[in-house]
């Protein structure tokens, strides 16, 4: 029985008082000698107030009934959320919008002031985990964050439970490369080396996947993708993105949220995706991280925006805002971003978020608020659902409502899109994990294969003077490994935790187990980790280790694992004001170099390095960016040949942050003048990679010279291996508008391939493009393709030297 026993209870309580209060009045009368000792109207009043309790409790019964209608998982989740909400008060309600980080994670805030009930300090100034625990079991928190154990989900949940209502808490967690943060869980390649196989299929996979391995460890939310536009690799966040082509983002954003969700996420395997950071973060003013982004609307119209109207045409159900301003109004108060344009004029259906402490923020750091009272009104007001994260939110919500100030129906429309997101995960039903059954489901063969697989197609080989493939030997050959990334877990990438040794192949190993099986001997040398401290006597060690070996193989780059963040040199918040080689690893190896012995470097980093000396003195150069679990084996076989490999780049690599901003869909007076000691050209460029094989485009065709509407024309080339190698290339497309009433870029990426080819073989690739591929705001800003002509390139990269161009007409002006 649900309710009876309260009902009961409340029935007799105001029976009593009643009874009471009758008496008192009889009382009152009798003192006054004005009625009798029985008042005549005395049972009247009583039996009009029965009648009507009673009719009130029979209503009651009938609507809130034994089987509520919400916990009934028959019924549809629209009536089942009407129902819970019809029984919510509006504290009940704003609690749904809130979140807090877990309870571990709290502990962890301040290790060295852990006192009863004052182990919190770290996060929440006021609030001890008791406190926090005690408010998940009065119902008072919606959601909670970086939950890394199923055991504390399953606490969570336990004491979610025993709340009046019962409503279960959304655990969010950032799983951007796999379910990373929790320890045993697959790691796949970060972001950019994923975007670097230039495959959405993996993008879809990884998002499923790590949806299942998500759901086994007690989280129903990642937030993921993020769809930035990397347009300044000074910030430390690129190796989180897909690089720098809205086009590519927006596919790859897209079939990411489609792994995740599985269409509408209902289930028990699935996951809410979140689009992140709305919007401009990767064009800050200064590459630094949350600095403000000053854009124009045209710019974010057709560069930044583009992708969250693919991540919502794919269904995306959260959306987090930046922390950055943009065009001097915080992202987090922005009603122009997150009601008109992606809420009305997009139709996005889920919710969106804060991201960490923004809303305060709105206060503390961008002064646009008085304070978190303030702050949370403008937020909410302008669209935002849910905080992230603390106590400090739901007073404010809660009073600003009640003054009249905030609409209660903002506050309706949130709760609403967050319990929707609680029936269809299927929370009420099974909101507890099976910590047995757990580890059969996180890092499983299929899914191990999906991270070496998308590590090996990944891998950007940027030179190679015929050094590589290593060959196989009879004679006992030697190979020397070393640098700082050689041997340890910073192929993770960001947003991992420590991950058992057995389940991380390093570089070293790689190169160790498939070396030896080739005849080599390798050796490693541990030249220091630290990338921020290498010893000059390291490098001296180093160096004369390096004498005997036939090869050196130094693997350097960046380090972006943030649980050794003293060490970082990217990663989130870590920006660099350099993008060389960082501290004495070009020093390292220039050393090595000097022995005479053949080096070959091994990149591992999130975000570009512009190292021109490398490209100029070192033979070959291996870019592996972040490449997950088994990203050693990756390295390896391609090192050994066993890969041929594919990868291209999703970014412009620049030759020095002097250089910057460069990317390669530049505007046509980008490069009209000169630097006086600086080439105008890229390091690589966007799209570009090697392969031990040689590849030739022949001329594009078109199925039809000239577009009139919304119909579908072709571009079709033959691709052929002409070297001794089979393998994949990656054939792309890119048009120019020629002549437009607004500038257009030099060329923008409208398709790419991946195309598997023997060696001699010839494919015939095929493009489709459409109005949509050659839209623009034109100077009025109505988006529309202008009548003219259109270059259409095809070929191996966007160095126009790699491609052949064919002209399409477009007859008249399309508006879409
Ligand atoms: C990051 C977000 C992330 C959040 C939760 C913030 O600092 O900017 O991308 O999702 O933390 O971890």
């Amino acid at each position: 029985m649900f309710y009876t026993k309260k009902q009961k209870e409340l029935f007799n309580r105001i029976m009593k008082q009643i009874n009471k209060n009758v008496e008192n009045s009889s009382k009152e009368n009798n003192k006054m000698k004005i009625l009798s000792k029985k008042h005549p109207q005395t049972d009247t009043i009583k039996m009009i107030v029965l009648c009507a309790l009673l009719m009130l409790f029979v209503s009651f019964k009938t609507t809130k009934n034994d089987d509520p209608i919400y916990l009934d998982p028959s019924k549809s989740v629209e009536a089942r959320v009407a129902d819970l909400m019809s029984r919510m008060t509006l504290e009940d309600k704003v609690y749904q919008m809130n979140q807090f980080v877990g309870l571990e994670h709290m502990k962890k805030g301040n290790p060295n002031d852990v006192k009863e009930n004052n182990d919190a300090q770290g996060f929440y100034k006021t609030l001890s985990v008791n406190d926090v625990s005690k408010m998940c079991e009065e119902g008072k928190i919606g959601s909670f964050l970086h939950v890394l154990t199923a055991k504390e989900a399953n606490y969570l949940q336990e004491l979610a439970l025993k709340s009046p209502l019962k409503i279960p808490v959304l655990i969010g967690i950032d799983a951007i490369h796999g379910n990373a943060l929790v320890s045993g869980t697959t790691v796949y390649p970060s972001p950019i080396g994923l975007a670097s196989t230039w495959n959405d299929d993996f993008l879809y996979t990884v998002g499923k996947q790590t949806a299942k391995e998500m759901r086994a460890t007690g989280s129903h939310w990642t937030f993921t993708p993020n769809i930035d536009i990397l347009r300044d690799p000074r910030w430390g966040r690129v190796g989180e993105t897909f690089g720098e082509d809205p086009f590519m983002v927006g596919n790859m954003g897209a079939s990411m949220i489609r792994g995740f969700q599985q269409d509408d996420f209902t289930g028990t395997e699935k996951v809410i995706a979140c689009a992140k950071h709305m919007i401009g973060g990767g064009e800050s003013i200064n590459g630094l991280n949350a600095a403000p982004a000053d854009i124009s609307v045209r710019t974010l119209r057709e560069v930044h925006l583009p992708p969250y109207k693919k991540a919502i045409d794919a269904g995306v159900y959260s959306i987090m805002a930046a922390h950055n301003e943009i065009n001097g109004v915080p992202s987090h108060m922005s009603k122009w971003l997150m009601t008109d344009v992606l809420r009305n004029e997009w139709n996005f259906q889920g919710f969106y978020v804060s991201d960490w402490l923004d809303i305060e923020r709105l206060n503390t750091l961008h002064h646009t608020a008085k304070d978190m009272k303030e702050a949370s009104f403008l937020s909410v007001d302008a669209g935002m659902d849910m905080h992230m994260h603390g106590p400090k939110f739901t007073d404010a919500i809660i009073a600003s409502v009640k003054e009249g100030k905030l609409s209660i129906n903002r506050v309706n429309d949130a709760c609403r899109k967050i319990l929707t997101a609680k029936f269809k995960l299927g929370l009420f039903e099974n909101r507890f994990v099976d910590l047995e059954k757990k580890k059969e489901l996180l890092f499983t063969e299929e899914h191990k294969a999906t991270a070496l697989e998308s590590a090996r197609k990944g891998i950007v080989l940027l030179k190679n003077n015929g050094i590589l493939p290593l060959q196989k030997t009879n004679s006992k050959k030697k190979i020397f490994v070393t640098g700082p990334n050689a041997n340890n877990q910073s192929i993770l990438g960001d947003w991992h935790a420590v991950q058992p040794d057995e389940n991380v192949t390093t570089v070293y190993e790689g190169i160790k187990t498939l070396g030896e099986t080739k005849g080599y001997a390798v050796n490693f040398f541990n030249s220091g980790e630290n990338i921020r401290n290498i010893k000059s006597s390291k490098i001296k060690e180093a160096s004369e280790k390096a004498k005997n070996a036939d090869y050196a193989i130094v693997v350097v780059g960046d380090n972006s694992m943030r649980y050794k963040w003293k060490d970082k040199t990217a990663g989130e918040n870590m920006a660099r004001a350099s993008l060389n080689l960082f501290g004495k690893q070009l020093d390292l190896v220039k050393a090595i170099k000097e022995t005479g012995t053949p080096v070959i470097i091994v990149l591992v980093n999130g975000k570009p390095i512009s190292e021109p000396w490398l490209e100029e003195n070192i033979p070959a150069i291996l870019e592996s960016w972040e490449p997950g679990n088994l990203g050693g084996q990756a390295v390896a076989e391609v090192l050994f040949g066993e890969v041929n490999p594919s990868g291209k780049l999703p970014l412009t690599v620049a030759r020095s942050v002097g250089q910057l901003r460069m990317i390669y869909n530049h505007k046509p007076s980008a490069y009209f003048h000169k630097y006086a000691y600086e080439k105008k050209t890229p390091l690589y460029p966007f799209g570009f990679g090697l392969s031990y094989t040689k590849y030739t485009y022949g001329e594009p065709v078109l199925s039809n010279a000239s577009l009139s509407g919304k119909e579908k024309i072709t571009v079709s080339v033959e691709v052929s291996n002409t070297g001794e190698f089979d393998g994949e290339e990656i054939a792309q497309l890119y048009i120019r508008d020629n002549v437009s009433s607004a500038t257009r870029p030099v060329k923008e990426l409208k398709g790419y391939k991946r195309v598997a080819l023997k060696a001699g073989e010839t494919k015939k690739v095929t493009f489709s493009l459409n109005a949509e591929s050659l839209a623009f705001y034109d100077i009025n800003m109505v988006y529309c393709v202008e009548p003219g002509k259109f270059t259409i390139m095809t070929g191996s990269s966007s160095n126009s030297k790699d491609l052949k161009k064919v002209i399409l007409t477009v007859n008249n002006k399309i508006e879409l």
